[in-house]
């Protein structure tokens, strides 16, 4: 088949690569429909995140097709359209029976490595290093989803798939930085980053209750669509005095809870030596939200990419009695729920699939979300679209 593989620091090919197979009964083989970059992706791509191998398959967000079914597989069938978790989880450990799934003791496929990145295994991942993943990606024509019966959800008639996609990793990660940050009926709600990821956490403060949310960003057209599709309201970090703004406009406290959904090109390494230590300089949307939360509120971190950071701002933390927690998406346990949200309308999110792309063009649509993220919200590859004439051609993206 043909997949966009990652092939050394920095380059990205579409590539011919083995077609997956079952390899335990609790799988599936999923052809795939829609599968999109994400903001995740792009420390990968600019080389800063080891753990990838010659060939690995890039790509966590998906929705497709069910083509193969494993013996032990009860809830799936050949034929149903399904939308995938993009952390791979058991669905039986501990973890994952108290609803914790992303914390998964038996989903990573080298829980050795996740153990000395981290302290403890955690979940797995389509399209990741292998710490945080270790399964083939899903910008290809078919994907092997393990313990499908946990971490497949079929998706509604009335879900399209430039909605269903969404569920995979977005929508979970947008909900969980509010409903992780507390977020209350009558709350003030501030959310850095207008991504994808920023854009359904404003939307799900939204229907959590908030009584305002503000989306900060530096782009002009992201910020615009946060005001027009999540009802937020915004603010342009180039011009605004942040902290002060949000003090403004949450009667001169500061926001109850504050949500981090920048990460990405934020996290960069800031010399050789911190290539080899793995430390990163602080995200200053991190700090800033923990300066601008009001006291005893709370703050959320959804930035997964960063290894150390310093500089952060403990004291401030501490003296203001802040509740700071962080999380990769417990995708297991919100997609249901999500799914019929969608399926409601209360949860829209095509306008965030702002470019199509076949397969065989993926390189150029990374290029294109990582150059002008402003108009490129989400690249979305379709593999099953017709396609020119595969060509093994390796563009540098870095
Ligand atoms: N925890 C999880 O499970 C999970 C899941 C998915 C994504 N994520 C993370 O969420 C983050 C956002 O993902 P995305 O796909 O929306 O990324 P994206 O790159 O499309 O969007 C990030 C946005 O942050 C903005 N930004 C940069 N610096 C900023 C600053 N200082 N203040 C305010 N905004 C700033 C950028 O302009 C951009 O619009 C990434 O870090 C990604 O790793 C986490
Ligand atoms: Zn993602
Ligand atoms: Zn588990």
């Amino acid at each position: 088949m043909r997949a966009l593989c990652w092939t050394s620091g920095g380059e990205l090919a579409v590539r011919q690569v083995p077609d997956p197979e079952l390899r335990n009964e609790h799988d599936v083989i999923v052809q795939v429909r829609r599968s999109a970059t994400c903001g995740a992706d792009l420390p990968l791509l600019a080389g800063r995140v080891t753990g990838l191998a010659a060939d690995d398959v890039l790509g966590h967000e998906f929705v497709g097709d069910v083509v193969e079914v494993g013996p032990a597989v009860r809830r799936h069938r050949v034929g149903d359209r399904v939308v995938v978790c993009a952390s791979v989880a058991c669905g039986g450990c501990w973890y994952c029976r108290q609803g914790l799934p992303s914390c998964c003791d038996n989903g990573s496929t080298e829980p050795a490595e996740a153990e000395a990145e981290w302290g403890h295994p955690v979940a797995g991942g389509f399209g990741q290093p292998r710490a945080a993943g270790g399964f083939a990606g899903s910008h290809a024509e078919y994907v092997r989803v393990p313990y499908a019966d946990f971490g497949a959800f079929t998706v509604p008639e009335a879900v399209g798939d430039d909605r269903a996609l969404f569920a995979s990793d977005a929508a979970p990660a947008g909900w969980m930085g509010a409903e992780g940050g507390e977020v209350r009926p009558g709350d003030v709600v501030a959310v850095w980053g207008a991504g994808a990821v920023g854009q359904l956490a404003a939307r799900s403060a939204w229907l959590l209750g908030a009584d305002r949310v503000v989306v900060v960003d530096r782009h002009p057209a992201r910020l615009l669509m946060a005001r027009q599709h999540s009802g937020a309201e915004t603010i342009d970090l180039r011009h605004t005095d942040v902290a002060a703004e949000l003090r403004e406009l949450s009667g001169g406290r500061g926001p109850d809870v504050c949500v981090e959904a920048v990460g990405g090109l934020a996290a960069e390494h800031r010399s050789l030596a911190d290539r080899f230590t793995g430390r990163t300089r602080m995200p200053e949307a991190i700090r800033e939200a923990v300066y601008a939360c009001r006291k005893g509120g709370n703050v959320f971190v959804l930035n997964s990419g960063a290894r150390f950071v310093d500089a952060f701002p403990t004291g401030a933390a501490v003296h203001k009695g802040l509740t700071v927690r962080g999380a990769r998406q417990h995708g297991q346990r919100y997609i249901p729920m999500l799914l019929d949200r969608m399926a409601r309308g209360e949860l829209r999110t095509e306008h965030l699939a702002t470019h199509h792309f076949p397969l065989e063009r993926a390189v150029e649509g990374y290029a294109l979300f990582r150059d002008r993220p402003e108009e490129c919200l989400r690249a979305v590859f379709t593999p099953q679209e017709p396609h020119s004439p595969p060509g093994d051609t390796a563009v540098r993206v870095a």
